[in-house]
């Protein structure tokens, strides 16, 4: 059991004289504000799709969206309302009775209302008094409680409101019948200390519960929502890969896996089941997570460098603060230029691929390291390519001919040529063609130096990773003295990869060859 609020003597003397609670309870937005990030529109059908997800992971309540903004929106929450989930369902409204008449024939169970408070606002948004926005707010909350429906009121930009009107506003809606309080980070300007210091206030005045709500602008809504949970806030708002407008709110993944690792305070997330959703919110909204986003991102639990990967081996808590499987995530060894040996190695035994002569584990080392060199991923679909070549070609012992050189000639003012020279029965051949391209004339030339007894029946190349210096995988086929036989080979230099293949299938014929003179002359 992961608890660094026990293990680790900073977080343990940093923690050890607050009431922190033992629940913080999770409310996602990411169909409301996660949904308000530029470029972002989900159908009624996908935000139906995410609710049940959301729901399945355990929030304790989803803002499936604002119910006034569209008819499609209305009917998105309309229906996630109908399918019972144990999840509350809330409505955003302005404090306006016809936003609010919306939520409510949508059947939402809570409405989350808000109006906002700080000056700036005050002034250029509203043009309205303190006093007149006070009335507005308590109007809007005592027009739903009418109606049955908990309310969640929010002073919007309340981080850059007054601090005795912030207490003023509040104090009406615990008057007005509030069952709770959210205190927006409208434009994300809280550091932590500040976050502490204002909920610390307003839990000294306010007896309803408390609920924060951060946007990411200086990259602290994370550390600004644990901030407010530090001082006394029982819910925080999220979203999932911390979706929202501008910077984004407080990621959920984050915020759940802080709680849960670093403070020891219990919600009900399955926390297991944070990378499919995350996977899912990515797909519909078709923004993928950063790489490297913490918990929920591709390297999470990747490790390339030769110590980490070895540290990691050998005991996974060297450099993984959890374990990949708590978020549904997979450890993954990554291969590139910092990779050690025993990477490689775990690599290769995760891909079933062992009984390697240590001439060719060399070989695959030196292959992968220099695919990583170029600046490349080295993938697992690239390495079985390595691992073919070096592994399917004829033991050095028993090749009749090998390449010793080869050159090219292309462009568009020559006929591409190509000049070869072989190593076959210990004698040196060389033999030049032209041909519709370089590949075609080094094959041609190849043919030629062994009196063209072999035929190329087929030949196929696919591009293994992107990119003009991707490795490239050629498979050919080639029949000859009655035999017909397959090869392969994987490089960055197509004609060298074409070369090679071509030359280990005559190889492969030649060892079934009882008589292996090639050159009949
Ligand atoms: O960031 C914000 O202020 C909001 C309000 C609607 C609460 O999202
Ligand atoms: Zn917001």
């Amino acid at each position: 059991m992961i608890n660094y609020r026990e293990e680790n003597t900073y977080i343990k003397e940093a923690l050890k004289n607050l009431n922190l609670p033992e629940r913080v309870y999770i409310f996602d937005t990411t169909l409301r504000d996660g949904e308000q990030t530029p470029g972002v529109s989900l159908t009624p059908e996908e935000k139906v799709e995410i609710a049940i997800n959301l729901d399945k992971l355990g929030v304790d309540v989803i803002e499936a969206g604002f119910p006034v903004s569209s008819a499609g929106e209305k009917e998105a929450i309309k229906k996630i309302c109908s399918l019972n989930l144990d999840a509350e369902i809330c409505g955003l409204a302005r404090a306006v009775k016809k936003d609010i008449d919306v939520a409510i024939d949508c059947g939402v169970d809570r409405i989350h209302t808000f109006i906002a408070t700080s000056p700036l606002h005050r002034k250029y948004k509203l043009k309205k008094s303190k006093e007149e926005i006070i009335d507005i707010a308590v109007e809007a909350i005592d027009y739903i409680k009418e109606h049955g429906l908990k309310v969640e009121f929010s002073a919007e930009d309340a981080t850059r409101t007054e601090l005795d009107y912030l207490i003023e506003v509040y104090k009406k809606a615990e008057e007005a019948k509030a069952d709770i309080i959210n205190v927006p980070d409208t434009v994300g300007v809280m550091i932590p200390r500040a976050m502490f210091y204002l909920i610390d206030k307003l839990k000294k005045e306010i007896n309803i519960p408390i609920s924060i709500h951060c946007h990411n602008d200086f990259g602290l809504a994370v550390a600004n929502s644990l901030a407010a949970i530090e001082a006394g806030a029982e819910q925080v708002h999220c979203t999932i890969n911390g979706l929202g407008e501008r910077g984004g709110n407080a990621a959920l993944e984050e915020v759940v896996m802080s709680l849960f690792a670093l403070y020891n305070i219990k919600t009900n997330i399955k926390t297991e089941l944070l990378y499919n959703i995350s996977q899912l919110v990515a797909k519909y909204t078709e923004i993928k997570p950063q790489p490297n986003k913490a918990v929920v991102g591709e390297n999470a639990f990747a490790h390339e460098s030769g110590i980490h990967a070895h540290g990691v081996l050998a005991h996974a808590l060297t450099y993984e603060p959890i374990p990949p499987e708590l978020v549904g995530q997979k450890r993954k060894i990554i291969l590139g230029k910092h990779t050690g040996t025993h990477a490689i190695e775990a690599k290769l035994k995760e891909l079933g691929i062992t009984n390697l002569t240590k001439e060719q584990f060399e070989e695959i080392v030196k292959r992968i390291k220099k695919l990583g060199d170029k600046g490349k991923r080295v993938t697992d679909r690239d390495i079985e390519a390595i691992v073919e070549d070096v592994v399917g070609r004829v033991a050095k012992k028993d090749r009749v001919v090998d390449l010793e050189q080869i050159a090219v000639m292309t462009g568009n003012k020559v006929i591409p040529t190509a000049s070869v020279s072989l190593k076959v029965d210990d004698e040196v051949v060389k033999e030049s063609s032209i041909g519709v391209g370089p590949v075609d004339a080094a094959v041609k030339a190849i043919q030629k130096a062994l009196g063209e007894k072999i035929k190329i029946k087929e030949y196929h190349i696919d591009a293994i990773t992107g990119g003009t210096d991707a490795l490239a995988e050629v498979v050919v086929t080639l029949e000859g003295y009655g035999e017909e036989v397959t090869s392969k080979s994987a490089r960055e230099d197509i004609v060298r990869a074409s070369v090679e293949a071509v030359i280990d299938g005559i190889n492969k014929i030649l060892s079934k060859k009882s008589k292996k003179k090639i050159i009949e002359k």
